[in-house]
């Protein structure tokens, strides 16, 4: 295959400046599409007859622009588009009873917490604590706040002592705040084949390398992390290890202590976010528990309270608590006291773990449903939690089934929007069950769906 060389007639300025332009008049026409890796910059200086140095500058800077992305051992490749939350950002993530049926969002049920948000705040502005709330305040004025988030740790299996518990505004804020903290442009960040995909925009911000653990069908695979440990030093491996996104496997106690095992051994930060752990009833024990020297843990009370509320606690080792407490100085001063007094008073008083318990109960009903539309083929297992993803037939490819559902006026997600290496995207799907708030809705959107599925697919779908 002929390998991309850019024109640089016609345009002015500094050579490696001249080669990201054009570079991104390629990726806008489609002559670069994504997905596609790049010539190594040797060769590329070597057919542009210019020095090495100035293609691997044009290719820093193109990545940070986020055109490109580096893959460790793989080589530079074509940013995908819809990889890239920042710049597929929905126009509204308002819940409607019109419109297309949105299965595409991982967000909780709405409704359980308003009226206990609206007994507490009623509380709160009636408490002579309030003014003190108004103020700034340091992590030592948090104190309270941070005992909560230790007893919200608690319920979920984490033990911490209080100097180890940092609020954070909700767990996207507590990861960034630990690559921030702990990272340094150009290391190594490791995730799940699958991730979440906020994590790739953040490493790409962060000037970060990132490179994909495989999973099979139990989750990420223990002797995949150790490789990437054994050759390319990795500082630190994002994952999921509860009802994965968007896979929904729970991996194994054998295989966390494996994985804890592991980043003890070669030093390596694991940062495990279990946002959505406290919907699934009878796990193994947070990772955290067998690693708590390596192991950052994310919580939040997002998926079970309320995303609004923006309440989160990160779980350290004390030795990077510093480094910690500092990022989240940087990024927002402190976490807000409001919301996180109202937090605190709903962790203390037990509301927070009822509500939690609503918002298992009613996924699971969800979870059914899905299996009672879709059939046991398409979902063997009903899962718990908001989402369900679903291998495709053979013959389809996932982006032809999402454009067909589309088109039917239904949204879900893609297999490939979560994939560290576009390249290696299974054929799949990720249906939500909770973003829509009225359950016939939700059946009409299944129906569909499962129409799809009898549907054969067409030519220009098939996977080659
Ligand atoms: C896997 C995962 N981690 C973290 C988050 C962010 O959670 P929060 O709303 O607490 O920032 C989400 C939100 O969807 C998520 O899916």
């Amino acid at each position: 295959m002929a390998i991309w060389v850019p024109d640089l007639s016609d345009r002015d300025g500094p050579k490696y400046l001249r080669i990201v332009e054009a570079m991104a008049e390629d990726i806008a026409t489609g002559r670069l599409p994504a997905g596609m890796r790049l010539p190594p910059h040797r060769e590329l200086a070597y057919q542009l007859g210019i020095s090495p140095n100035t293609t691997s500058r044009a290719y820093a800077e193109a990545v940070k622009r986020a055109l490109l992305k580096g893959e460790v051992g793989r080589g530079t490749f074509v940013r995908s588009a819809s990889a890239e939350p920042a710049q597929a950002e929905p126009e509204t993530l308002r819940r409607t009873d019109s419109g297309p049926t949105d299965l595409s969002r991982n967000l909780p049920m709405p409704g359980f917490s308003e009226p206990h948000i609206r007994r507490v705040m009623s509380d709160i502005a009636s408490d002579a604590g309030l003014r003190s709330l108004l103020d700034y305040q340091t992590d030592r004025d948090l104190v309270h706040h941070r005992e909560a988030g230790q007893m919200w740790l608690a319920t979920c299996g984490v033990d911490a002592d209080l100097e180890c518990v940092i609020p954070v505004i909700g767990g996207q804020h507590g990861i960034l705040s630990i690559l921030m903290a702990l990272l340094q442009p150009g290391d190594l960040l490791l995730a799940e084949a699958l991730t979440y995909t906020p994590i790739l925009a953040m490493a790409a911000r962060l000037d970060l390398q990132t490179g994909a653990v495989a999973m099979d069908a139990e989750g990420v695979v223990p002797e995949s992390f150790e490789t990437w440990c054994r050759e390319a030093n990795p500082k630190a491996f994002y994952l999921t290890p509860t009802l994965q996104a968007p896979t929904t496997i729970t991996l194994s106690e054998a295989r966390r202590l494996r994985i804890a095992e592991i980043a003890d051994r070669y030093g390596v930060v694991l940062i495990e976010d279990d946002v959505f752990g406290p919907l699934k009833r009878g796990k193994p024990a947070p990772i955290v528990q067998a690693a708590p020297d390596t192991t950052i843990y994310v919580t939040s009370l997002s998926k079970t309270v309320a995303p609004g509320l923006r309440v989160g606690f990160l779980k350290t080792p004390g030795k990077f608590a510093p480094a910690l407490h500092q990022s989240v100085n940087l990024s927002v001063w402190m976490a807000p006291p409001m919301t996180l007094e109202v937090a605190s008073r709903l962790v203390r008083d037990g509301t927070a773990v009822k509500l939690t318990e609503c918002q298992q109960r009613a996924a699971l009903h969800r979870q059914q449903l899905v299996q009672r539309a879709l059939g046991g083929n398409a979902i063997p297992d009903v899962s718990e939690g908001f989402h369900v993803w679903m291998p495709l037939p053979e013959g389809w490819r996932a982006d032809a089934f999402s454009a067909e559902c589309a088109r039917l006026g239904v949204r879900v997600s893609e297999g490939r929007s979560f994939a560290m290496n576009v390249g290696d995207a299974p054929e799949a799907i990720r249906i939500c069950v909770s973003h829509e708030p009225n359950e016939d809705r939700l059946k009409r959107g299944l129906a569909t769906i499962s129409g799809v599925l009898q549907q054969k697919p067409s030519g220009t779908s098939l996977v080659i």
